[in-house]
């Protein structure tokens, strides 16, 4: 009865399948359970609406039943305990004085409790791994093992699986779950079309990782197409495809959602940093066990310099707390220092923080940069972490500028909403300071608590500016960083002349793309010093992508293999030129981010005019395409996404090839990526 109350209060939307494996009785044993438990008051059953016949019954545990169960373990705990008492004392002659977890829990403060995980035991776990392997699969992205790993580990407590469409419709609303619970940020299982196709409504799947390890069964209780115009808009202020997650939930993410309870069965594995990686319980058991009752986190996806070190040194002060750098190592914002530098530099930081006070973990979370909502998120993550203070930044979660140019949010307006909400979170505020170098004084201070400001000298780097100093090998000075970190982050990003990059030419077929490629590939090659990879659009159709035609899906598959071996090729420090029309902006800006993580994307337009290039019509695609004998063919039949802001637009009309080669030549110069002779 215990198990059954149990996995009925982790996952009670589960299969009966599901739940007789989970914990291991057949099928007509986990129906006699049902029936006495609903008989005796512990759950209720509830028809539920709907034609699926597996999923027409729906179990609530019942408050007494809560009960019931709360006594149910500490009855098997004490009865645990006193058998260990009994071993020890037959072993040692002496008891352990081990209270029994009854009355120790009761004196746990809450923050440091242990809260509810989706895992079955290890024993139900094998059972129902063997099972899951006929379950229909879903293999899962890397956003989603991040979000499914924070499920099951009860970083995302209370939530009980991917959201179901009434969680869904209020999260997205009023930042709310159906029964009235605070959550900001959806999280939903976005699979495709015909994906979604096959799946029943009360069916349960296999959630694998990558590697086709599977983690978790889902009983898919939900299923639908979402307005993700909408979500955009509630989410993250604006459907603006400049904003990360705006962009990945048009341009990436599943067209239709699934959702329901997880029964978890393993966590992803990590080879990276294993010992540095803890789960909410882990912590809150390390928190105990140091005796450390109030914990303020901070949570970074950057490096930290000496302004950090002070200002999360001070508010730990300010809390009379015990400080958790809590770095997120999951996903974050395109662009960023990736997470293995990150760690190898906080861990140079960690010794500047006085011995004891101060822990690091790291956070697989897969980031939103949703600002005020994303900040309300991670104090809800953090306190399920055990913590019991969180520090909010200036534009704190800020996914740079949308497409006019401006912030997304207002620099406090995270402050605001999570201050509005904090009393409910259980988790307390601590505003970030403004940290400043004072020069005469030798010291960060607060910029607002500097009172004679205009009779010192304040000094500040900002990131673009770090970047700058870091890409074109410039000093950054020891009041800003420390020479470990600096020594770091060189080493991962040497100067832009000796890092990787790529060109990526984009126009009509005819255009000029192919030729200026090649011209610019001799004279890179004639420069020497990183090897060139030519990636021209007719030489990838015939080596890379010989069965793909002219679809957008098609096109979409051909771009996107270009730019995964461009960004291999930049991430290796050699230079890959591409040359395909590459027609859709959604597919460049992706191409894009992935080169971006590893070195500079230099997008060039060649805008010779369809007109022009129907006259030059050098393969005599145009005649074929205009008498309909070519199907889809690009400025003709098929659309093509002008380049908004390309790094350079070349034109080609009454200008020579080695001149339009040159000009490319020139803006690698300017930005730093050749060194000029
Ligand atoms: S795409 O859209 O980026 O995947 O195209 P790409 O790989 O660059 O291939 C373009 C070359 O294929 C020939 N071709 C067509 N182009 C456009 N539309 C249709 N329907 C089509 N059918 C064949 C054409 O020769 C293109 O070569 P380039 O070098 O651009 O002239």
């Amino acid at each position: 009865m215990f198990r059954l109350l149990r996995q009925l209060d982790i996952a009670p939307d589960a299969s009966q399948r599901v739940m007789a494996t989970a914990i291991g009785v057949s099928l007509g044993r986990l129906n006699a359970l049902l029936r006495a438990a609903t008989d005796t008051g512990l759950v209720n059953v509830s028809d539920r609406d709907g034609p699926d016949k597996r999923a027409r019954f729906a179990y609530a545990i019942t408050s007494r039943g809560g009960a019931e169960k709360n006594r149910l373990t500490e009855k098997f705990l004490a009865r645990k305990f006193a058998e260990y008492d009994a071993l020890h004392a037959e072993l040692t002659g002496t008891t352990t004085g081990l209270n029994p977890l009854k009355s120790r829990t009761k004196l746990m403060q809450t923050n440091l409790a242990p809260i509810p995980e989706l895992f079955v035991s290890y024993e139900s776990a094998q059972k129902l791994k063997a099972e899951a392997a006929d379950l229909v699969s879903h293999d899962l992205t890397a956003r989603q093992i991040c979000d499914l790993e924070l499920l099951m580990n009860g970083g995302f407590n209370p939530l009980k699986g991917f959201l179901t469409q009434e969680d869904y419709n209020g999260v997205v609303d009023n930042m709310r779950l159906a029964d009235g619970t605070l959550w900001p940020i959806p999280i939903n299982l976005d699979v495709s079309e015909a994906y979604a196709d096959k799946i029943e409504v009360g069916q349960d799947i296999a959630l694998r990782d990558q590697e086709g390890v599977i983690l978790a069964t889902m009983t898919v209780t939900d299923k639908w197409e979402p307005n993700k115009a909408h979500e955009a808009e509630k989410v993250f202020g604006a459907d603006d495809d400049a904003h990360p997650a705006v962009n990945f939930l048009h341009n990436q993410a599943g067209k239709i959602y699934l959702g329901g309870p997880v029964t978890g069965i393993q966590q992803p594995v990590h080879y990276d940093f294993r010992g540095k990686r803890n789960t909410p319980n882990e912590l809150r058991a390390f928190f105990r066990k140091m005796g450390w009752r109030k914990v303020v986190a901070f949570q970074t996806r950057n490096p930290l310099h000496r302004a950090h070190q002070e200002l999360t040194f001070r508010a730990a002060k300010e809390a009379q707390a015990n400080l958790l750098i809590h770095p997120v190592v999951g996903l974050t914002k395109p662009g960023d220092v990736d997470h293995f530098t990150r760690v190898r530099c906080y861990e140079a930081v960690l010794d500047q923080y006085p011995a004891s006070t101060t822990s690091m973990s790291l956070l697989n979370l897969a980031m939103r940069m949703a600002g005020p909502r994303e900040a309300v998120w991670h104090g809800l993550i953090r306190k399920n972490h055990g913590c019991t203070h969180f520090i909010v930044g200036r534009d704190h979660a800020g996914p740079g500028n949308n497409s006019k140019g401006e912030d997304f949010y207002g620099p406090y307006e995270a402050h605001d909403l999570f201050r509005e909400h904090q009393e409910e979170m259980g988790i307390e505020m601590v505003d970030f300071k403004h940290m400043v170098w004072v020069a005469e004084r030798a010291q960060y201070e607060a910029i607002d608590e500097i009172e004679d400001r205009g009779n010192v000298t304040i000094l500040n780097i900002s990131g673009t500016e770090l970047r700058r100093r870091l890409s074109e090998g410039l000093e950054i000075p020891e009041w800003f960083s420390f020479p470990e970190v600096v020594k770091e982050l060189r080493r991962t990003k040497p100067p832009r002349a000796k890092q990787g990059f790529t060109v990526f030419f984009t126009g009509f077929s005819g255009s000029g793309k192919s030729t200026i490629a090649n011209a610019l590939m001799v004279k890179l090659m004639e420069m020497g010093g990183r090897p060139v990879t030519l990636l021209d659009g007719d030489i990838v159709r015939k080596n890379l992508s010989s069965e793909l035609g002219f679809s957008k899906e098609h096109r979409d598959l051909n771009i996107r293999r270009i730019g995964y071996v461009a960004s291999e090729i930049t991430k290796n420090g050699g230079i890959a030129i591409c040359a395909p029309i590459a027609p859709y902006a959604a597919t460049r800006r992706a191409v894009r981010e992935d080169v971006e993580a590893f070195g500079a994307f230099i997008e060039i337009h060649v805008a010779t005019s369809i007109e022009e290039c129907e006259k030059r019509d050098r393969k005599g695609l145009y005649k074929l395409a205009r008498e309909g004998k070519i199907k889809e063919f690009t400025g003709i039949s098929d659309p093509y996404d002008v380049p908004q802001t390309p790094e350079l637009s070349v034109q080609t009309e009454n200008i020579d090839v080695d001149n339009c080669a040159h000009q490319v030549i020139l803006k690698l110069e300017s930005m730093g990526l050749i060194a000029a002779n």
